[in-house]
């Protein structure tokens, strides 16, 4: 099947660190290590992947070790892959902590990742695609170029604005279809849009607690067709030209959240295709594609397979 998800992004390699609490400056911890996949665009074409989506995965990585484990990784996977191999930078990498109570704090070396070239898209793969999905860890005239081209080419341009980068430009947004942001993200980017109708910044406290019509109306100033926020446990809601809708969280027991953002955002590209382009439905499955990933440690390794979110989905009917 060729790829109907396309998915350009970074690709990380997570050192993940469990201690106790985190370590003050000057502190050194005895604790617990593993490393595996990660990046966000990785992580998000990892779950997508494996929900059941034909998905091609778009990244730049080093000439070196990482890499290749990198591509090893995705053929065990069996996820098509398109790599821009970059020799004047290593692979990106992330230190990524977390505590007794599962809160992590992440450094991440975007690196290769930072060089991926307009050149370095696949505009025929693009072309060909129900879906662009981006982010905002890789190069950004890349990124935006790759939103470009999956519009021009007719498919649903997704953008997950996560890290929201000083340097991102709100001009991407004119080609986004779907925009994907945390709570964090949310309120930034309306301050930093100067959307927020009150004198003092929104504060992500104050931004709970609005009621859904305000929240709607917010959404409808991004200028983006579709707005979905995610809001952790609680789920998410969808603003859109016609309506507004809450979609709750399935509640299970977490042991890592890391890159649980990601596995909404591939989830819910999984989940348009399965529920023919039901936006309600789709988060829905995203919701349960990241409560199955946060029950398993690490970020790509703990994305679920379709047959895991199927039986998860009847348990809860
Ligand atoms: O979203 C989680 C990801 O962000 C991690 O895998 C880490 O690599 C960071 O980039
Ligand atoms: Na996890």
């Amino acid at each position: 099947t060729p790829p109907q998800v396309v998915v350009v992004g970074s690709y990380v390699i997570d050192l993940c660190f469990n201690c106790e609490h985190f370590p003050a400056p000057g502190e050194t911890l005895a604790g617990t290590s593993r490393t595996g996949p990660g990046g966000k665009g990785s992580n998000q074409a990892v779950a997508a992947g494996r929900a059941g989506a034909p998905t091609l995965y778009v990244g730049a990585i080093g000439d070196d070790a990482f890499g290749r484990d990198a591509q090893a990784f995705y053929e065990r996977e069996g996820i098509a892959t398109h790599w821009a191999v970059k020799s004047t930078q290593p692979t990106g990498s992330a230190a990524i902590l977390v505590n007794a109570e599962g809160q992590n704090q992440i450094i991440v070396a975007l690196a290769a990742n930072l060089k991926l070239a307009k050149s370095d898209l696949p505009a025929i793969a693009i072309d060909g695609a129900r879906m662009v999905i981006c982010q905002l860890e890789a190069n950004l005239p890349a990124t935006t170029h790759a939103l470009k081209l999956g519009r021009d080419a007719g498919a649903l341009t997704i953008l997950n604005p996560a890290p929201l980068r000083p340097d991102f430009k709100a001009t991407m947004l004119k080609h986004v279809d779907i925009l994907i942001p945390n709570e964090t993200e949310f309120v930034e980017l309306i301050n930093r849009l100067g959307l927020h109708p009150g004198k003092k910044p929104l504060t992500t406290t104050a931004m709970l607690k609005l009621p859904p019509a305000k929240l709607h109306a917010l959404c409808g100033t991004i200028g983006v067709p579709v707005v979905i926020v995610t809001l952790g446990m609680r789920g998410c809601f969808i603003s859109r030209a016609d309506g507004y809708v809450e979609v709750p969280a399935f509640q299970v027991k977490a042991v890592d959240t890391t890159g649980a953002g990601d596995a909404f955002v591939g989830g819910f590209a999984a989940g348009l295709l399965e529920h023919d382009g039901d936006l309600a439905a789709a988060a829905r499955h995203g919701c349960a594609v990241a409560a199955l990933s946060v029950t398993k440690p690490g970020t790509a390794p703990s994305m679920p397979t379709r047959a895991a979110v199927q039986r998860f989905l009847r348990r809860q009917r």
